[in-house]
């Protein structure tokens, strides 16, 4: 059984759900109480044991390396002034054994294309997606999905996609996964038969749906290569993983925690209300601000 060591994480998408705000940011640097989005996702991807991190991107996104580089000139003034709490959050976001590096996307023609451009850095190895608009709040504290979802993998051998009960209106949104009517326990897996981009209410199979988080068999890289544009005239993953289901399996574990989409505004603003209630420097403050609107 081959261990999961590589994530890739794009972030070469344009951000159109939360304009004006991500036109010179990446939406990915966007905060979230006091980090930028994808520093929760590396973190999570680190918890999991991911050792090396290959951002999909583009330009104009140079700001989300930087943050995982050294700053020399901050962390010197920070030293010099003896503020060692702040300098530790600024040298402490990437370990020493965890690498970061980042390839190309030229043409924004899909998230199956984004993930196919990291080829040369995953080989055929088995590796970990990871969509960086999806905030995975876990159920507690010492718990972590996708760290229950790699040991469903080691156990199993089969390729695990993450997904999450939602609304029957919202189906059309995600990726859905059928799995033959099995009821999956949540922090379990079960097989799936079949999966659909975006369906409307009535094609969508169940209201379990992919939210971004996905252990993959190597040779989805060859499948990809022959994945005709689909849904939004984009070469989806979901449909790599559907011609997949042909010839292998593919499990759907269902999470024991909350997604939250930053990509959209009101996920974006029911994170920072979620994380804020639960960060020591901003929870009593906020609680208690809560509290007195009338709603
Ligand atoms: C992508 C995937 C979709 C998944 C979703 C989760 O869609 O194609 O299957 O449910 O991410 O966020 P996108 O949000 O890029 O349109």
């Amino acid at each position: 059984m081959q261990k999961i060591t590589k994530a890739i994480i794009p972030v070469a998408g344009l951000g159109t759900r939360v304009l004006p705000a991500s036109k010179s940011i990446p939406k990915e640097m966007l905060p979230v109480v006091d980090k930028p989005v994808i520093q929760y996702v590396i973190e999570e991807a680190i918890s999991a044991g991911i050792k090396e991190i290959i951002l999909v991107t583009r330009s104009g996104k140079a700001s989300i390396e930087d943050h995982f580089d050294c700053h020399y000139e901050l962390e010197s003034e920070l030293a010099r002034k003896g503020k060692t709490a702040a300098l530790a959050q600024v040298q402490d976001i990437l370990p020493s054994d965890v690498s970061l590096t980042a390839v190309r996307q030229h043409q924004a023609l899909g998230l199956g294309h984004a993930v196919l451009c990291a080829e040369s850095q995953i080989g055929d190895q088995d590796f970990a997606v990871l969509l960086p608009d999806m905030l995975i709040h876990s159920a507690a504290q010492d718990q972590c999905d996708l760290a229950d979802m790699v040991a469903a993998y080691e156990q199993s051998g089969v390729g695990q996609i993450m997904v999450e009960p939602v609304p029957e209106h919202q189906v059309d949104r995600y990726g859905i996964v059928d799995c033959a009517g099995v009821t999956v326990a949540a922090g379990s897996a079960a097989d799936i038969i079949r999966m659909v981009e975006k369906p409307s209410i009535e094609e969508a199979p169940s209201n379990l749906s992919i939210n971004g988080r996905y252990l993959l068999p190597g040779s989805i890289m060859q499948l990809l290569k022959t994945t005709a544009p689909g849904a939004g005239g984009e070469i989806q993953l979901t449909d790599a993983l559907a011609a997949y289901l042909e010839q292998g399996r593919l499990q759907a574990f269902n999470m024991r925690g909350k997604t939250y989409d930053c990509g959209n505004k009101a996920g974006y603003l029911e994170a920072n209300v979620v994380y804020g209630l639960q960060h020591p420097e901003t929870a009593g403050a906020l609680k208690a601000f809560l509290q007195t609107l009338t709603l």
